[in-house]
């Protein structure tokens, strides 16, 4: 299938590099994108063929990978209503609605929404789908072919869950971070310095997730086996139940939700703002 990708930055040259790597031909890539410099980068790195112009770039294309940021898509969409092609449109713009998309796109309803999360930048992501039923189980399985060129994928079957997918996996790897930068703050304070207490919190997390990943046993269980009666790990579990640590945390996921569903809400308005000259 002939691919084109709208907006060239590091999402799309994730994806693109994930495409190549696992055999897709580069020579059925095309990418739009508006800054000269980046356009001769992603020639060069990739052997894609760049254009400036949308409806050069979009001509004869099966699919359509809307890359631009949010905040751009509204302009972006409105322009490709104009030239657009009889092609699979595929959006990863965070927080942008299929009814939206599908507006600014003049009433086309072939869209699949995905929602990656930054691990995707060295093709470790986790990427959440949905598509409305206009969409085609072939055009769905194209559709996770490339975002699985960038890691995971897991479909929903209601758009609303992808303000979940934002709260968890998207918003998820800040959570990872701030849980290592507390356990290198720890390991600092009990006598490490920086380089050490770093080594120590990376590698514990990425042990931990390994052992999680490739065990047959769930987290709670092999948390359990770690945690010998009267001894130093039940002693720091202890403190975190009763700091609230759990709770506080499964709280601040359901806050991210809620402000992906407001943010959604905000940025399917906007264009519609600016046409009514801000009313
Ligand atoms: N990065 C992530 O981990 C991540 C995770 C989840 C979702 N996403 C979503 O992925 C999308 C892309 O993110 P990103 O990090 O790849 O952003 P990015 O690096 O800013 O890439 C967007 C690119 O599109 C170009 N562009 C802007 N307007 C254009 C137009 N009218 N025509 C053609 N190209 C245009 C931009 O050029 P200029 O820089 O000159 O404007 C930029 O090079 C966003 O919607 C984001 O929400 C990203």
């Amino acid at each position: 299938m002939r691919l084109t990708f709208i907006g060239g930055g590091n999402m799309a040259s994730a994806l693109i590099g994930g495409l190549i790597r696992t055999g897709w031909d580069p020579s059925v890539m095309r990418v739009v994108e508006i800054d000269a410099a980046q356009r001769a980068r992603l020639a060069q790195s990739f052997g894609v063929e760049p254009h400036a112009d949308i409806a050069a770039g979009v001509a004869g294309a099966e699919c359509i990978v809307l890359a631009v940021k949010p905040q751009q898509l509204a302009g972006v969409a409105r322009a490709l209503a104009t030239c657009l092609p009889d092609a699979l449109v595929v959006t990863i713009a965070a927080g942008i609605r299929v009814s939206d998309l599908s507006r600014w796109l003049g009433g086309y309803r072939r869209i699949v929404r995905a929602m990656p999360n930054t691990p995707a930048l060295v093709l470790a992501g986790i990427t959440g789908l949905y598509a409305p039923a206009e969409v085609s189980a072939a055009e769905r399985a194209y559709a996770q072919r490339i975002l699985a060129a960038a890691g995971a994928t897991l479909w929903v079957e209601d758009e609303s869950l992808m303000d979940a997918v934002t709260a968890v996996s998207g918003s998820g790897p800040a959570y990872v971070f701030y849980f290592i930068e507390a356990l290198e703050r720890a390991a600092f304070e009990l006598g490490f310095n920086d380089a050490d207490a770093q080594r120590l919190a990376l590698h514990t997390f990425a042990g931990a997730v390994k052992l999680a990943q490739e065990s047959t046993d769930t987290p709670a269980q092999l948390r359990a086996r770690v945690t010998s009666k009267g001894g130093t790990t039940e002693r720091a579990l202890e403190v975190l139940e009763h700091e609230g640590a759990r709770a506080g945390f499964v709280r601040a996921v359901h806050a991210a939700a809620e402000r992906s569903r407001e943010l959604g809400e905000a940025l399917g308005r906007e264009p519609a703002d600016a046409q009514d000259g801000g009313r």
